[in-house]
């Protein structure tokens, strides 16, 4: 393990929290402008993070939380921060299963050369039967296959990433020589899925392979990230599941015998910091306040997969089915099994399932002072549940600010994290070695 943790920030809408875009100050009116977008930036790189990472869908959601989560296209957006910060890393998500290879390696090629290599993607197969019929299919191909498509799109980004090498441009004006044809290669790639001939029409980037990152933790997609990727983005509501999913994707690397070792895991943190447990307590309760007790219900039923009609609020919830035995199907299997979980452990009532579940996606929480956040973050990684952390913040840019100013200098006084940059790729600030 490292000495000093990775963090990343999850960028999405006005936070994480589904009604953050209620609360007077937010900004919900300006998350269709850039300058939004940079602000929450520029607070990540004067917090030296690793990176920061924008989430995406491919539909209009029309869910129960009333707002517009997604605003700019991502790649885009990246591209225009790019240009107003200097070390921050740039992940944008990306769906394998509805882009082409060919342009995914252009588009995340070109944001690398436009900020000096920083460029990153998190590799998304998408999530929604809705999403699929934007693409032109009417719903979205088992999960299995998914991920079987999104292997073959990492090979071939990487064979493509590889096919025109920078030292290829010569641009002798004397000789009339520009290119040195010998370093520019057809990948000639004929799999189930794409066929691509390249070679890709940009010559290879400053990091060369941008880095990928994937999120979630069902077994296809911990298949796919030990073989493809250099960072997991995961879910863990506690410490025993992190260690057991670390550990996990620890013995699905070493099997492959890959040199590199394991890719980076950062499971989602949610953080409501203030200068007193009783603030920070009470920032998270003015926000839960918005979420109605129906839907509280609705949310739970939605996510466990049966009727909660007739449990007692105040009583233990029953445990849970194994996924597998479930009659009817979720959602997300992660979220499931993080419930299912939470349930065992921590014998919650059905009050206290409702708030949990409506605001959650089933990543660790911790609410609390500055010293009281900074010793749960040091405890987990001292104790090898993660390398770092994926930061999903409740509101922007409020409570991203308080983690900033008030959480990373406490990690940085005790050596848990950088106070400054070290590299100037993301692959250098992450230390991710390249095959
Ligand atoms: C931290 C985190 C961020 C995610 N961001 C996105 C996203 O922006 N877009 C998306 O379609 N799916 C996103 N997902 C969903 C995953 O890609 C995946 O579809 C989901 O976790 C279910 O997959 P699993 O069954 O492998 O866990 C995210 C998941 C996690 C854990």
């Amino acid at each position: 393990m490292k000495n000093q943790m990775h963090i990343v920030s999850l960028i999405y809408s006005t936070g994480l929290h589904p009604a953050s875009w209620r609360l007077e100050h937010s900004k919900i009116d300006e998350i269709g402008q850039i300058t939004y977008q940079q602000e929450i930036a520029k607070i990540a790189e004067r917090g030296c993070l690793d990176a920061i990472f924008l989430a995406d869908g491919q539909y209009i959601s029309q869910e129960n939380t009333g707002h517009l989560s997604y605003f700019l296209e991502p790649i885009t957006t990246l591209t225009a921060i790019s240009q107003i910060t200097k070390h921050i890393g740039l992940i944008a998500t990306l769906s394998s299963t509805f882009y082409d290879p060919y342009n995914a390696a252009r588009l995340i090629g070109s944001l690398d050369h436009i900020s000096h290599g920083r460029a990153g993607i998190n590799i998304v197969t998408s999530q929604f039967d809705n999403e699929a019929r934007n693409h032109s299919m009417t719903q979205l191909p088992p999960l299995n296959e998914r991920y079987k498509k999104a292997e073959e799109f990492v090979h071939v980004l990487k064979q493509l990433w590889q096919s025109f090498d920078s030292h290829a441009l010569i641009n002798d004006r004397k000789s009339g020589r520009g290119i040195e044809w010998s370093l520019v290669n057809e990948i000639n790639h004929e799999g189930d899925y794409f066929k691509v001939k390249g070679p890709i029409n940009l010559p290879s980037s400053p990091q060369i392979y941008p880095v990928l990152c994937q999120a979630g933790t069902s077994i296809p997609g911990r298949d796919f990230a030990s073989k493809a990727v250099d960072m997991i983005f995961s879910v863990a509501w506690n410490k025993a599941d992190a260690k057991r999913f670390l550990k996990d994707i620890e013995k699905r690397t070493e099997q492959l015998n890959k040199s590199e070792g394991r890719p980076l895991i950062l499971p989602g943190l949610t953080v409501y910091v203030a200068d007193t447990m009783e603030e920070a307590k009470e920032r998270m309760a003015a926000l839960d306040s918005f979420i109605d007790v129906n839907d509280k219900i609705k949310q739970i039923e939605q996510s466990i997969g049966q009727s909660v009609e007739g449990w007692d609020f105040d009583a233990v919830v029953p445990p849970l089915p194994s996924f597998d035995k479930l009659p009817t199907k979720v959602v997300s299997k992660a979220r499931y099994e993080a419930i299912r979980n939470t349930i065992e452990t921590e014998s919650l009532t059905l009050r206290e399932l409702a708030q949990r579940v409506s605001t959650w996606m089933g990543h660790k929480t911790i609410v609390g002072d500055p010293i009281t956040v900074a010793d749960m973050m040091q405890e987990w990684f001292e104790e090898e549940c993660c390398d770092g952390f994926t930061l999903m913040p409740p509101t922007y840019p409020d409570m991203f600010e308080a983690f900033i100013d008030k959480v990373i200098p406490i990690l940085q006084e005790r050596g848990l994290f950088r106070k400054a940059y070290t590299g100037t790729t993301l692959r250098e600030n992450l230390q991710c070695v390249v095959e």
